[in-house]
């Protein structure tokens, strides 16, 4: 390769750094990988840039091909030119990024290469469930493995960074965002928080950001984004730091313990700072607590927003900002590549901040080998050979039948075996829907290319005694009485209905956000309709959210909850209805009984006044007049085609001191005639705390696999660790005293329980 500028040769590097420039870098500055060789390059880089060349390495631009908020109008191209563009966001096509790749690194004075970062939320072409869904899996393995899809072929299309893992723990269903994320459980986000950062970066370690197939990660959004009141996106976080620390940050934290490479801040205030100018956030907790040492990048002019959030008097304020409290790059407002220089000179943000924040950029761009080759990811073939391989696909319709969480299955309407004689009505707007199967934040998926469920349940059943019949019934949001009729007179002419309902993708994702979280009124009135005529209906759900299927649970025999699946929907979910998989989902988020209970979460608190079991209505407690407080599915829930059983539970010992650890065990068994998964789940209560503990916590969990009648001995350590919490003072401890332990089939299962006291 020709290479323009004595940068990328790697042992110039050095005596470039050390002999031509009289710029000092701070002399103790440590590479934050803590490789020598990469603190030398980025040293003796550093030292060869002016002021103005750093600051645009802590800027972002966004390719005009793609935007997902308000673009500020500045064309980058001369900021390009004059070599003043760190990373850009959202280009595509292995051509278009060579073309800024060349300018970046032929045509400017130091040539330093481009990131390109991109939102590669739930698969880049090859388009896996919605990560919500996908959490409902509990297979940590096969969320690692989507997420090295993911970045395989978003690498071999160009890419080095995706803007994922999205962590924050959801609570609210009106907020569009829980599709993005791994739902309400801080121990569960955090391990699935792990497993997709492990595979988009290959691992642990920073070194295999140097493989070709992996991407820089990002755990986003830093901090209680999800926590946005009353499920409104953008909107304020309120909460104390008790609950912030306890329930919000947990997966932030994994995701750092797993070595994520890069965070992103949050558009929200928590308690009165937002996000972006919080350097308690950004800079004690993120840099000073847990020795984060990527680098921090701001959400889509999260820095300009601090100006209507009304803590910045102008975009020059909001760039002073963010920058003292630790955001080391700015995407797509353009404030530090307007107003830092500028900011240096008058003393309001020291040139060390500059020079910390360059070098966090820079030194991922080696470790990424980009100095070494800035063209490495940019190979036409390499992104033919990759994009979509057959085995991507069949991981995806895996994760789509892993992922779909079977409700309520009165009379084993479900599964539609191929050998039994039967009329099926299909019927509804999903059914023949291709469009909303990928749901929001789809990367470069195709939304006409993902496999309906018609076309999913034709091939399925090609040669099978099942015969189909169909009727639209209503689009998503409109009926007509024509529509309503064909649709009853399908459904009375069958043997049962098996009816798709549910969202537009649209309606949830980004500033995507609902008061009513039933289905569309035109949908049922389609149901009540079908529910006329008395034959068995089967329910397939499509959304990117709970919703409140109160009526649906009251009314309908048998309920599906599908998520929006992705490229390979209805072959997976074919698997699902055919019985060929026996769907082991579980809910990573509880189903509200109505929008009232929101939020409606497993780990609440007792509160002084709690319902009492045996006496649910009784006066004067934490209770509804018109609802129950309990939720309609709660987390952890999931049916199968067969039935299990958890008996024997037991402690290896009822104390324990600290240091040591217990044992819990028990036998699990497939009591049904079906072979099916289970997924185990030990949850525990700290009956007495310095501060008030949640009724109940996931602690460990375990998803297993029984053939039919077989039983298996299952057993679970739990440690000091695991029950440790944040005091009053904010400090991470364990207390001793006495705990119960459930060893359950979902949150509200309080078959099996055990007490234990730690000493
Ligand atoms: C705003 C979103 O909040 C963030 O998650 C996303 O990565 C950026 N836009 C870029 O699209």
């Amino acid at each position: 390769m020709k290479i323009k500028n004595s940068i990328y040769l790697g042992t110039t590097i050095l005596l470039i750094g050390c002999t031509t420039s009289n710029r000092q870098a701070s002399s103790n500055w440590k590479s934050f990988s803590g490789d020598k060789t990469i603190e030398r390059k980025v040293d003796s880089v550093l030292k060869l840039m002016t002021l103005e060349e750093k600051i645009g390495q802590m800027t972002q631009f966004a390719s005009s091909w793609t935007t997902t908020g308000p673009s500020v109008a500045d064309d980058f191209l001369p900021y390009l030119k004059k070599g003043l563009v760190g990373s850009v966001f959202n280009a595509a096509t292995v051509e278009g990024l060579r073309n800024m790749q060349k300018v970046a690194v032929e045509k400017t004075r130091l040539g330093i290469p481009i990131l390109f970062g991109y939102d590669v939320i739930h698969g880049y072409e090859t388009i896996f469930p919605i990560p919500l869904a996908e959490s409902c899996s509990w297979n940590l393995e096969l969320m690692k493995r989507s997420a090295e899809i993911a970045a395989e072929e978003a690498a071999a299309d160009g890419q080095h960074w995706t803007f994922a893992p999205m962590v924050d723990i959801a609570r609210d269903p009106r907020w569009g965002r829980v599709m993005e994320g791994a739902g309400e459980d801080p121990y569960l986000g955090s391990e699935i928080a792990k497993a997709r950062v492990i595979g988009f970066q290959g691992g642990t370690d920073w070194k295999s950001l140097k493989e070709k197939h992996t991407l820089l990660a990002c755990a986003k959004h830093f901090a209680a984004y999800g926590a946005a009141e009353s499920g409104r996106d953008y909107n304020t976080a309120e909460l104390s730091e008790h609950t912030l620390r306890n329930f919000y940050l947990p997966p932030y934290l994994a995701a750092k313990e797993a070595g994520v490479a890069t965070f992103m801040a949050s558009f929200n205030e928590v308690n009165g700072i937002p996000a972006t100018a919080s350097k308690w956030l950004m800079t004690d907790i993120l840099r000073e607590e847990w020795d984060f040492k990527g680098f921090v990048v701001s959400d889509y002019t999260g820095i300009n927003e601090l100006v209507p959030h009304g803590i910045a008097s102008d975009d020059k304020h909001a760039a002073e900002l963010a920058a003292n409290a630790g955001i080391d790059m700015d995407m797509t407002g353009a404030t530090f590549i307007k107003y830092l220089t500028e900011l240096v000179k008058e003393g309001k943000v020291s040139e060390a901040t500059i020079d910390t924040a360059t070098r966090r950029i820079l030194e991922m761009k080696f470790l990424l080998g980009l100095f070494d080759d800035p063209y490495r990811y940019l190979d036409e073939n390499r992104a033919k050979s990759t994009l979509q391989k057959p085995e991507f696909m069949q991981t995806a319709r895996k994760a789509v039948a892993e992922s779909v969480v079977l409700l309520k299955n009165n009379s084993n309407l479900f599964p539609i075996r191929r050998d039994v004689s039967k009329k099926v009505a299909l019927i509804g707007a999903m059914m023949k829907d291709s469009i909303n199967l990928n749901g929001e934040w789809q990367g470069r998926g195709n939304r006409n290319q993902s496999v309906s469920l018609y076309k999913g349940l034709q091939e399925a059943y090609k040669d099978s005694n099942v015969q189909f019949t169909y009727a639209q019934g209503c689009s998503l949001t409109e009926t007509t009485s024509q529509g309503i009729q064909q649709a009853v007179s399908v459904a009375k002419n069958a043997d049962m209905v098996l009816l798709a309902l549910g969202e537009d993708f649209n309606w949830s994702g980004e500033a995507a956000c609902l008061t009513d979280i039933r289905l569309h009124k035109a949908q049922r009135e389609l149901l009540a309709a079908l529910k006329q005529t008395g034959k068995p209906i089967a329910l397939v759900i499509f959304s990117g959210r709970p919703l409140d299927l109160s009526w649906e649970d009251e009314n309908i025999d048998a309920i599906l909850q599908a998520w929006f699946p992705g490229t390979q929907a209805g072959y997976g979910l074919a698997d699902v209805i055919t019985g060929d998989y026996n769907p082991s989902g579980r809910l990573v988020m509880s189903f509200p009984r109505n929008v009232g209970q929101v939020p409606v979460y497993y780990n609440q608190k007792n509160t002084g006044r709690p319902v009492m079991p045996d006496n649910p209505q009784g006066d004067y407690r934490t209770k509804y007049e018109d609802a129950p407080i309990t939720a309609l599915y709660p987390f952890g829930y999931g049916l199968s085609y067969t039935t299990f059983a958890i008996n024997n539970a037991k402690l290896d010992k009822n104390t324990f001191s600290k240091g040591e650890k217990i044992t819990a065990t028990a036998k699990v068994t497939n009591t049904g005639s079906t072979d099916g998964e289970i997924v185990v789940q030990v949850y525990v209560r700290d009956l007495v705390g310095s501060v008030t503990r949640p009724v109940k916590e996931l602690k460990k969990f375990q998803k297993i696999a029984l053939k039919a009648g077989e039983s298996k001995d299952i057993s679970f350590e739990i440690t000091e660790n695991d029950l440790a919490f944040y005091q009053q003072t904010m400090k991470k401890i364990t207390e001793t005293g006495k705990f119960k332990l459930w060893i359950a089939q979902h949150s509200a299962d309080n078959s099996n329980e055990l007490d234990f006291e730690l000493k």
